[in-house]
């Protein structure tokens, strides 16, 4: 292979990567390197790597081993920490350059993408086994719930003020069951998602309007739309449950002062991951939406996406289960990251094409 401009490969390299010698020193670090660590490659050039992953790290044992063996270690669910920046989980191989004289490749990928979409997917199933309980519920629950709410009602006619307390409390509770219903059997509705072209911004528009009138009042948005963003194709009252469920999540989660969620839309056509039910072009489109919250619990940051799971009072847990659900029936995909402070919700979904027009998908 002659011509290869080797320089050019390794800066391309989409995978933080870099080349040790005797074990411990850094001679070089690609550009995803560079971005990966907060750091430049001159600034770490001839410098210990325990100096900045710390002394205990299991990064050390993997160099050390791939040196001492002269052999190619590969571990998972490595936590790579590089000094005081935050612990990423993934694999970290360690591979010999050349013929042994002692210089490392060492590659780190990030837990990423792929494992946050299969997590969703896999939501997506746990959503469908309760589609199938909730008509049942809905039909089963409904007609007795109106019963014991009416019969509360008639009783507190003849009641004093004390006890009809007690009554308007039966009609309170009946009537969150009757929500929480409500809800379950959106997962029962299991109407084909039509397919028209959707504007993205005319949804989240007509969904930040009336947060801002109910839940959200209390909370300042910052939206950064990008107007060059092309439709989606989907069901535009669907899309705006996922917007609706996120940006009350969001508004939920924030202080009641100075509490800001941003929005942000952008069209990355070089963006060509396809899940099941994706069109072929990829999910260019992209949309953000951000809260300075208190963040997501760390154990929790797993099941978010499944049915019930919820850490408040009056929650369903049924919110980001069916967003995910929307979002998987168009294509589409959703990835959170959360921090004390900063948590990241990102969509990324198809765009509208010609097929789409045809019914063709
Ligand atoms: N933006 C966020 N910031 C912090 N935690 C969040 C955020 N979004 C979701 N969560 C966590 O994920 C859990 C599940 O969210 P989900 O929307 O599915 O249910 P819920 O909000 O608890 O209930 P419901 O949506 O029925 O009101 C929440 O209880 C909360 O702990
Ligand atoms: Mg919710």
């Amino acid at each position: 292979m002659t011509g290869v401009d080797y320089e050019a490969v390794w800066s391309a390299l989409p995978i933080p990567a870099l080349i040790i010698q005797d074990a411990d020193k850094i001679v070089g670090m690609n550009s995803a390197a560079e971005s990966f660590v907060g750091a430049s490659s001159k600034q770490v050039t001839g410098k210990s790597l325990e100096q900045f992953v710390g002394s205990s790290s299991r990064v050390l044992d993997v160099v050390r081993q791939a040196a001492e063996k002269s052999v190619s270690v590969v571990q998972y669910e490595v936590e790579f920490a590089w000094k005081d920046k935050a612990l990423r989980t993934g694999t970290l191989q360690a591979a010999q350059i050349g013929r042994g004289d002692g210089d490392l490749l060492l590659l780190f990928t990030p837990r990423g993408l792929a494992e946050k979409m299969d997590r969703s997917l896999a939501s997506r199933s746990a959503a469908r086994s309760v589609t199938g309980m909730a008509a049942m519920l809905a039909h089963e629950i409904r007609n007795p719930l109106a019963g014991i709410s009416g019969a509360a009602q008639l009783l507190s006619m003849n009641l004093d003020e004390a006890d009809r307390e007690l009554t308007n409390l039966i009609v309170g509770e009946t009537d969150r069951i009757g929500d929480l219903v409500n809800r379950v059997e959106q997962f029962g509705d299991m109407r084909p998602t039509s397919r028209e072209s959707v504007n993205i911004h005319d949804v989240i528009d007509r969904t930040v309007k009336l947060a801002k009138a109910g839940h959200a009042a209390h909370v300042r948005f910052i939206e950064e739309y990008d107007p060059s963003l092309p439709p989606t194709v989907g069901d535009q009252d669907q899309l705006h449950q996922v917007f609706q469920n996120l940006i009350k999540n969001a508004s939920e989660a924030v202080p009641p002062v100075g509490g800001v969620v941003t929005i942000k839309t952008a069209f990355r056509p070089g963006v060509r991951l396809t899940v099941p039910g994706a069109v072929a072009a990829g999910l260019p489109l992209e949309i953000l939406i951000a809260d300075n919250g208190k963040g997501i619990q760390p154990d929790l940051i797993e099941d978010i996406f499944d049915p019930f799971v919820t850490t408040k009072v009056n929650g369903s847990g049924l919110g980001l289960s069916l967003v995910s659900k929307v979002l998987t029936d168009h294509g589409g995909v959703i990835e959170c990251d959360s921090e004390e402070g900063r948590t990241i919700f990102r969509i990324l979904l198809p765009v509208f094409t010609s097929a789409d027009v045809r019914g063709v998908s």
